[in-house]
């Protein structure tokens, strides 16, 4: 009895999987382009809900894509490789006719796009590229080269050599930095590296800026999938072996809010922020909600805002393109080569907030509220 159940299991599963491969049923291959929004839906992948921007860009994504009329299958995957393949293959045997996906390790997905090729399913890599595969059909983010050129400038603001007009400060050094990278798997934080590090060279090379601890190679300087409290034990460790001569850090590059608060919080619990002992200058990226009120209290000093808003409206646009069978519009066709090909992309512009843009750029245009900034959590 047993034994038979699980054969018309399997071969139930055979029978979804051989729809979608051969396009039958509701996959994309069964999309004319004439179908209507309420008979498509679009699989949504998104890597974790343990940082306030992906929990905003997957809602976001979901609410356009609704408003459009289609149905969405959104799902988070903890940070989890496995769970995130799992889920993705999941989206393609349940006839999915679209996928976004915001990779957790940008080389992981090659077998569920292959996949999503077989059945026709255009895929839209979103902010972050899906790398060593043909079957990317499309690429939504911002310039991410552009974050790390504004993340290094906004350390230059911060140290006072540089002005926010790009002219030069008053300050002469030299400063003392340490230098903090994103996740290896993830494509952005080498396009976020590069940025920062053709803009801070010539600083490093006339002796202005010295990494005290020598580490300046993205291997050296990479936190593991941007966890916080990798990023504050780095700090540490920084701290205890470049630091105890009676030095001190003056700015610290960090590429992302959630690292920025790890190392803010190994800083002060080695007493900076305290008495005479200034907190360096932080950079970050994201402007979430925590770390704008590091901002508005003077802790943290700037970050990278990213409108997840726009890029949740580029990627439904983009996805609805796919469905009614055309090619969506692309604004860069030569930056973001994926090891296969160059990946079509539609690329947003980023923005520096420092204390005095937190009213300005995001509580004037709605992305947080004054109540939210000033309590630094969100309201859900
Ligand atoms: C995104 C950043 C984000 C980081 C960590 C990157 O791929 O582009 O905006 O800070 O992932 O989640």
């Amino acid at each position: 009895m047993r034994r038979r159940i699980l054969a018309a299991a399997a071969g139930a599963a055979l029978a979804i999987s051989m729809a979608a491969c051969s396009g039958e049923g509701a996959g994309g291959g069964g999309n004319t382009g004439d179908s209507k929004p309420g008979d498509l839906t679009i699989g949504v992948s998104m890597p974790t809900q343990t940082s306030e921007r992906w929990i905003a860009d997957g809602n976001s994504v979901k609410e356009k894509l609704e408003a459009k009329g289609y149905k969405v299958d959104l799902q988070y995957a903890g940070d989890d490789i496995p769970t995130q393949s799992q889920q993705v293959d999941q989206m393609i045997t349940q006839g999915a006719d679209a996928l976004i996906i915001a990779a957790i390790d940008g080389t992981a997905l090659s077998g569920q796009l292959q996949a999503a090729a077989d059945a026709k399913i255009p895929v839209i890599a979103y902010d972050r590229l899906i790398r060593d595969s043909p079957n990317v059909n499309f690429y939504v983010s911002f310039d991410n080269y552009k974050v790390g050129v504004a993340q290094a400038n906004a350390l230059l603001v911060g140290l006072g050599l540089q002005n926010k007009d790009g002219s030069k400060g008053t300050a002469t050094g030299p400063f003392n930095i340490e230098l903090f990278a994103g996740s290896l798997d993830d494509n952005n934080a080498h396009f976020f590296f590069s940025g920062a590090m053709d803009t801070l060279k010539p600083f490093v090379d006339a002796g202005t800026l010295k990494v005290k601890s020598g580490q300046t190679k993205i291997e050296q300087i990479a936190i593991l999938r941007w966890q916080q409290e990798t990023a504050q034990r780095r700090m540490e460790d920084l701290l205890t072996s470049s630091y105890n001569d009676g030095s001190k850090v003056d700015g610290v590059l960090s590429p992302y809010d959630g690292i920025s608060r790890g190392i803010i919080t190994a800083l002060q619990n080695a007493g900076y922020g305290s008495g005479a002992k200034k907190l360096p200058v932080v950079t970050g990226q994201d402007a979430e909600i925590a770390s704008v009120k590091l901002i508005n209290d003077g802790i943290q000093s700037s970050t990278i805002f990213k409108d997840t808003r726009l890029l949740a409206e580029q990627a439904a646009i983009a996805g609805e393109a796919f469905l009614q069978k055309k090619e969506p519009q692309a604004n860069d066709t030569k930056t973001y080569n994926n090891g296969v090909k160059v990946v079509p992309s539609f690329l947003l512009p980023v923005q520096t907030v420092y204390k005095d843009d937190i009213k300005p750029v995001l509580v004037d245009s709605g992305y947080w509220t004054a109540e939210e900034v000033a309590a630094g959590q969100a309201k859900s």
